[in-house]
């Protein structure tokens, strides 16, 4: 019999501070109307000096372990998808598994900027049905505001900070990950980039002094690459799954711009009552998009279980990466 991964528990985290598009437009040439006509964004939350990427990750944990009705004590693996990790090393997984008290788990990092998520699912359902991991939390955690220089209208408006995540548990029956498909192409590189910081270029005071630890990005041309990508992945992963869009009841998208979401649905023929959005409230929160839009989508009944959900999502690197998931926990756990 084969295993599989079913999704037993579920949760997100945010950051207190709530800054609206209103309070941007005091800081910068920009404004309300603005924002929410290009993006769909109304408000972002963004972490103070006191919330860590691994606190976020951790309070997301938390409730997903508690939904899942799962003890620290049970989790043997823990991977928190991120791009703004605590530190270079150790892991933030490392500090999760500390804050959460998860005994003797094996716990590691992966960076796929906002695919980080869907790219998680797949390696952890894959370690689940492997058999060698039987309970893994899976963080998808980003301070993404770290990266953002507030002076920059071109991006600042758009990011947000939070954290998701799911509980992965080993079952016979056919719930959690049937099938993903995840890519990436390096040419794209500084379409969307950090230069300074690593050891390609290492920070000095000069590159600090020019802004080159910040987010750069070519939006025009990541708002092309972003649709063909979900896309291209979301039809691959269907079909290796062997099931129609028409059977999918909700689509969670990554949660960067709602006209990229509209261009997917159009491009793919889904009807929009069919795709998840809640980046008004949220912004793009890179790794944490889809697993705060899962539980989000969970909590409000729009998915129950049984139901086929399609995940799809799009980042730097450039990296892509759909999934498609069956929701509900197994009736015996095994
Ligand atoms: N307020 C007011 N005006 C602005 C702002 C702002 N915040 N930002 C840009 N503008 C101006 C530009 O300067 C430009 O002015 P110009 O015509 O005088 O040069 C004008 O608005 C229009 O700019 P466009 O680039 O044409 O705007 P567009 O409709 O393409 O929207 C956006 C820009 C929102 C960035 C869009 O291209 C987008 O969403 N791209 C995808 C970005 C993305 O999702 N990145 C994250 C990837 S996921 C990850 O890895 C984290």
């Amino acid at each position: 019999m084969p295993r599989y991964a079913a999704i037993t528990g579920w949760g997100l985290a945010v950051p207190r501070r709530v800054v609206t598009n209103a309070e941007l437009a005091r800081q910068m040439e920009t404004s309300d109307e603005w924002i929410q006509s290009r993006t769909g964004i109304a408000q972002r939350y963004v972490a103070s000096a006191d919330e860590p990427t691994s606190m976020l990750a951790a309070a997301a944990g938390r409730h997903a372990l508690a939904q899942a009705g799962v003890l620290p004590a049970d989790v043997d693996t823990v991977i928190v998808a991120t791009c703004t990790p605590d530190r270079p090393f150790p892991a933030t997984a490392c500090s999760v598994q500390r804050l959460l008290e998860i005994p003797r788990a094996g716990a590691f990092d992966l960076a796929a900027a906002c695919s980080g998520f869907v790219y998680g699912l797949s390696v952890g359902s894959s370690l689940v049905q492997s058999g060698m991991s039987r309970t893994l939390l899976l963080i998808g955690a980003d301070i993404f505001t770290h990266l953002i220089n507030w002076q920059d209208r071109n991006t600042s408006v758009l990011f947000g900070d939070g954290a998701g995540a799911v509980v992965l548990q080993a079952t016979e029956q056919p719930l959690g990950l049937l099938a993903s498909n995840v890519g990436s192409w390096g040419d794209g590189e500084t379409m969307m980039a950090v230069d300074a910081g690593g050891t390609l270029l290492p920070a000095t005071p000069e590159l600090l002094a020019e802004g080159r630890q910040y987010v750069y990005m070519n939006g025009r041309e990541i708002f092309k690459h972003a649709v063909r990508g979900m896309c291209e992945s979301s039809e691959r992963a269907l079909a290796d799954a062997g099931i129609t869009l028409d059977e999918i009841a909700l689509v969670v998208p990554h949660q960067a711009n709602v006209r990229i979401i509209e261009a997917v649905a159009k491009r793919l023929g889904l009807p929009m009552e069919r795709c998840f959005v809640n980046l008004d409230r949220y912004g793009n929160t890179s790794a944490a998009s889809v697993p705060i839009a899962l539980s989000e989508a969970a909590q409000q009944g729009r998915i129950v279980p049984g139901d086929l959900v399609l995940l799809t999502a799009f980042g730097g690197g450039l990296t892509w990466g759909s999934a498609v998931i069956r929701w509900g926990s197994p009736t015996h756990r095994g």
